[in-house]
């Protein structure tokens, strides 16, 4: 049993523990880690954040700089977003970004309705969202291309429907809903609709310059009350930094209290928790004033090249296949003729960290992911297929 020493030890004997017992990790650098949304934080955020570790974005009034920053950032956030208008937070991540977008819906909507219309491809963060405020999910089927199916959307509203929820980059193959008829949807019926862009809100903005389809996914929709977007994915921020965006101020008023004691003074507050890591923030807001969206759309452009490149090895080797034509830098690969559970087994067993569906496992091509490592995991790919074929 561990227990806490009656007399600290030396910095160095804790730092020699620290490093054997960090052996475990992976590291992003390995090339090995083909299966996460997050990635190694930029080396210019992580400088800013750990200068800023004593910011509290929970005591604004102490932090009115870091504040301020935090603001800017969203507002940046919001251009990108085709909405300046638009207000938020940094939050711990897309999981919370989403209950406060359902907690905002539920406060604003009528007593009696407490349904969300949710695809079946959202991530569980929905769910649990939905369980927390005493919510119930009503789930959508997907139409072929793996978007929710609009028909099973309008057929899912009752009198009881309080929102709606799109998602622009699903978890498992990164496909976009049809946003724009989600809106229209959401207007008729006076609905909420949330979009969780959580990994699709730093990819999507850039593919028109980039010479790739189009989607229409954010505030240009005048449908669309809040969108979830991370910084911690596709953004480069280190980790915390999830993304909330309500399209007006008047939205984010249905979740904020008033805090009289703080040590800043008096404060409204709209998030869920107090004490918050302006790090984060910060950190945020000098990625977005250094890279600009010449330097995202860079990252952005790497990634989907070796998507590509990924892709079209699949589509090459026998026996396993593409779930569908990546619509971003995320890759379904699925086999009719073998059991991809056992494919991801002996894949893993190979130090390959990927992500395993019900049927098919999935290869996010992060800004970490460099052409040698996608190389190697497509030779053991086949090397294996070959071996249980
Ligand atoms: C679409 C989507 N939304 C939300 C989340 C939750 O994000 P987090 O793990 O940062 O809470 C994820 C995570 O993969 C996601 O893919």
């Amino acid at each position: 049993m561990e227990e806490m020493h009656e007399k600290g030890l030396s910095k160095n004997q804790v730092l020699q523990q620290l490093e054997s017992k960090l052996k475990a990790d992976l590291a992003y650098d390995s090339g090995k880690i083909l299966g996460s949304m997050c990635t190694k934080a930029h080396e210019f955020a992580e400088q800013i954040y750990v200068k800023c570790l004593e910011k509290n974005l929970g005591d604004p009034g102490l932090f009115p700089a870091t504040a301020e920053l935090e603001n800017e950032a969203i507002r940046l956030l919001g251009s990108l977003l085709s909405n300046t208008e638009s207000c938020g937070h940094f939050v711990s991540g897309g999981t919370e970004a989403n209950i406060m977008a359902l907690w905002a819906a539920r406060n604003l909507s009528r007593e009696k309705q407490r349904e969300v219309v949710i695809p079946v491809s959202a991530h569980y963060s929905l769910y649990k969202a939905a369980d927390l405020l005493g919510l119930r999910p009503i789930k959508v089927n997907l139409n072929e291309q793996f978007q929710v199916d609009t028909t099973a959307v309008k057929e899912a509203i009752t009198s009881e429907t309080l929102a709606i929820v799109g998602i622009a980059g699903t978890t498992d193959l990164g496909v976009v809903d049809p946003i724009p008829e989600l809106s229209e949807i959401a207007m008729t019926n006076e609905l909420y609709l949330h979009v969780d862009a959580a990994f699709g809100g730093f990819v999507l903005p850039f593919f028109k310059e980039l010479g790739l389809a189009n989607f229409d996914f954010d505030f240009k929709l005048p449908g669309v009350s809040s969108i979830t977007i991370d910084p911690h994915k596709m953004g480069l921020a280190p980790i915390p930094a999830g993304g909330i965006l309500f399209r007006n101020g008047a939205l984010m008023k249905g979740v904020s209290v008033e805090v009289s004691y703080l040590a800043g003074g008096n404060t409204e507050q709209s998030t869920i928790v107090g004490t918050r890591p302006g790090a984060s923030a910060v950190a945020v807001w000098a990625l977005l004033m250094h890279l600009g969206r010449e330097g995202y759309k860079t990252i952005v452009n790497g990634c989907m090249d070796l998507a590509r490149t990924l892709a079209e090895g699949v589509e090459r080797m026998d026996g396993v296949s593409l779930v569908t034509k990546p619509v971003m830098n995320i890759v379904g690969i699925k086999s009719n003729r073998l059991d991809v559970d056992v494919l991801a087994r002996k894949l893993r067993r190979k130090g390959w960290a990927i992500s395993l569906f019900p049927k098919h496992i999935r290869v996010v091509v992060m800004p970490h992911v460099k052409l040698d490592h996608v190389h190697n995991f497509l030779k053991d790919l086949e090397k294996i297929v070959k071996e249980i074929r």
